[in-house]
């Protein structure tokens, strides 16, 4: 069932992550604390930019007539990898008390367990959604896709400030 390709898929999902666990603790945990403000921020808000523009780019495929999947694999590695690396942007006294333009909101350090929830929840789906784009079924992958952008909602409604 599972054709030469979309093992290949599969294992490059698979050697991605676990590459990119090791990585980002070592990098992120060097920068996080000499880090001035404002370019911490300005990290936060490009990696959440970046993430943004991948979810664009397969929103816009799956619109298309003729989806290309190839672009959906590629921008679907970067969200697999934002979710992986999205741990590491919140240190305290990183929201509003600074002087820099950020849409975190307080709740993010005042309810540390239901944001780490929602952290998590995007991590679980990220996954998820890697393992069906992996196979390939353009029906399933619009599925999937809802789902995940349900927990970018999620997160926003209560932890980002809006537009
Ligand atoms: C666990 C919480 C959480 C999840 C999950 C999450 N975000 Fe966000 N997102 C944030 C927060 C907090 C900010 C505000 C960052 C700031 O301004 O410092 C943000 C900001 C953004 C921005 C604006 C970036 C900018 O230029 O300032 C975009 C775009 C975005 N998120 C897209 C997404 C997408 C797409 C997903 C899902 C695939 C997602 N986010 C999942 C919390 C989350």
């Amino acid at each position: 069932m599972i054709n030469l390709q979309n093992r290949i898929a599969l294992c490059r999902a698979l050697v991605l992550l676990v590459s990119l666990a090791a990585a980002s603790v070592v990098l992120v945990r060097a920068q996080d604390e000499e880090m001035s403000d404002a370019d911490y921020i300005a990290a936060r808000r490009q990696h959440y930019g970046e993430l943004g523009t991948a979810v664009k780019a397969i929103r816009d495929q799956l619109k298309a007539s003729a989806p290309n999947l190839n672009v959906i694999r590629e921008s679907t590695e970067t969200v697999v990898k934002a979710s992986v690396t999205q741990y590491h942007y919140f240190r305290a006294g990183s929201g509003k008390e600074t002087e820099e333009k950020t849409a975190a909101l307080p709740t993010i350090w005042s309810e540390p367990a239901k944001f780490k929830a929602a952290q998590d929840n995007f991590r679980v789906e990220a996954d998820a959604f890697n393992k069906v784009v992996a196979y390939g079924d353009l029906s399933k992958i619009q599925e999937a896709f809802k789902s995940l952008g349900g927990v970018c909602k999620a997160c926003h409604e209560h932890f980002r400030e809006p537009d």
